[in-house]
């Protein structure tokens, strides 16, 4: 199957709705055993999980902390799909999820997991507790691109990732794979007509039937030249940005000035971060994609947009924390002049690694029950989502709403017979 430049991402095989992916290609080469401590003899479905920027600092903690919460070391804290309201579902469980992805960057994960653990991100003694697993998962990453000097067309590179992508599928066995975007923030691009990386991965990600989840705040499936075939693609997605911290705070305080008919004239941000997204972030083209989206919650849910800028700076020697100051100056009854101040420290990658967990099963389960499409429902997650509400609470309905749906197509979707999965 060829595309055409007009079609960058267009599928080799459109995914039937509430089936497995098709693999995107056919390696030639008989199923490897499958990998990993824990699947020996497990027959259940396992499920794929592709993450652009796989060495990296949350994408380590997203496998080791799977790997922690399977084995038991861990209770599930953050991790929103263990709670209740998402109780048969049917989730992939988290010991059936198998990792896989692409980076430019060469530290295998169990080093990777290693200096997170010295600065302290992850517990001590995790990385040795877990190794296997960060064995297995950086065994099936893959080169990505462009890397310096890559001299291959956007195709030839949409090609090779979604040979890499149907190979992780056909090599372990999987009954689907997601694709969880977590490269570094790019710059903005000055030529509208040149797909990004993060857009490359996107459509890689369509051509091989993946679901697509774009953690960051790049352009991924965003790009007009995508935007007929992920419609067309018969997939769920779902971007953009995780919201982690200040964005989370800010999604719940906003309404509540709103609903309070208090009138917010300023709402200043600043963030300090190290760590490898406080250097990319340093980028000022960079930063600006990244504060569009939390400058956009606020002009959702307040009924006039407050004046204010948020700044970003890198600072290393936080490393993985970052602290984000927000300022808002409101005028009460009468006009009385009100100021609220919000300090949040938090670690980056401990905040988003469950985020990303819940949702790669998320998506995963929208595939099962044939769901397609911008998923609005999973806005909870995301500063710069595909619509929806803009405020947390009416998000966590919507959310709940979804659990809903998924339990509700889960008999249909247990039915497909064991020969088609
Ligand atoms: N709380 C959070 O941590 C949080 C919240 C929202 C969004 N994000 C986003 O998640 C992303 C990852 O954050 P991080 O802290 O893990 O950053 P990081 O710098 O530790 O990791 C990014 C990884 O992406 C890789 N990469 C860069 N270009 C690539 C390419 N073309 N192909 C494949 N891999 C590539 C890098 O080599 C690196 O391993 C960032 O975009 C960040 O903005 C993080």
């Amino acid at each position: 199957m060829t595309s055409t430049p007009s079609d960058p991402g267009r599928p080799a095989s459109a995914a039937a709705p509430g089936r497995a992916n098709t693999p995107g290609g056919n390696t030639g080469r008989p199923p490897a055993a499958p990998t990993g401590p824990s699947s020996a003899t497990d027959q259940r479905p396992r499920t794929g999980v592709w993450l652009i920027g796989a060495r990296g600092s949350v994408a380590t903690t997203v496998v080791a902390g799977a790997a922690a919460l399977a084995a038991g070391l861990h209770p599930p804290t953050g991790l929103v799909t263990e709670t209740e309201p998402f109780a048969g579902c049917g989730l992939p469980p988290l010991d059936r999820l198998v990792f896989g992805g692409h980076d430019i960057a060469t530290c295998p994960l169990p080093k990777r997991a290693e200096a997170l653990a010295v600065g302290g991100v992850l517990p001590p003694g995790l990385p040795a507790a877990v190794n296997a697993d960060l064995a297995a998962a950086d065994a099936a990453v893959r080169p990505g691109g462009p890397q310096p000097g890559d001299r291959r067309s956007e195709q030839e590179l949409i090609d090779a990732f979604a040979t890499d992508l149907g190979e992780f599928l056909t090599d372990h066995r999987l009954e689907r794979a997601v694709v969880v975007n977590l490269a570094s923030t790019e710059p903005t691009s000055e030529d509208e007509h040149r797909l990004p990386p993060s857009s490359l991965y996107a459509a890689a990600a369509l051509r091989a039937g993946c679901p697509y989840v774009n953690f960051t705040p790049n352009t991924g499936l965003h790009h007009p030249r995508l935007t007929e075939a992920a419609l067309g693609s018969g997939l769920p997605y779902a971007g953009r940005d995780g919201k982690t911290g200040q964005t989370l705070l800010r999604s719940v305080l906003a309404p509540m000035f709103a609903q309070r008919a208090l009138d917010v004239r300023a709402w200043s941000g600043t963030n300090l971060l190290g760590g490898g997204d406080g250097a990319a972030l340093a980028d000022p083209s960079a930063a600006a994609a990244k504060n569009a989206g939390k400058a956009r919650v606020l002009s959702d849910a307040l009924p006039t947009e407050p004046q204010g800028v948020v700044h970003i700076d890198d600072v290393p020697a936080m490393g993985e924390w970052k602290t984000a100051w927000d300022h808002v100056a409101f005028d009460g009854f009468l006009g009385s002049r009100m100021i609220l101040q919000t300090i949040w420290q938090g670690c980056d990658s401990a905040l988003a690694a469950p985020l990303v967990l819940d949702l790669a099963r998320l998506a995963a389960a929208a595939h099962s029950a044939g769901l397609s499409g911008p998923r609005p429902d999973l806005g909870f997650y995301f500063k710069d989502p595909d619509g929806g509400p803009a405020a947390l609470a009416e998000q966590w309905q919507a959310l709940c709403g979804f659990a809903d749906r998924l339990r509700a197509a889960k008999p249909e979707a247990d039915a497909v017979p064991e020969e088609d999965r």
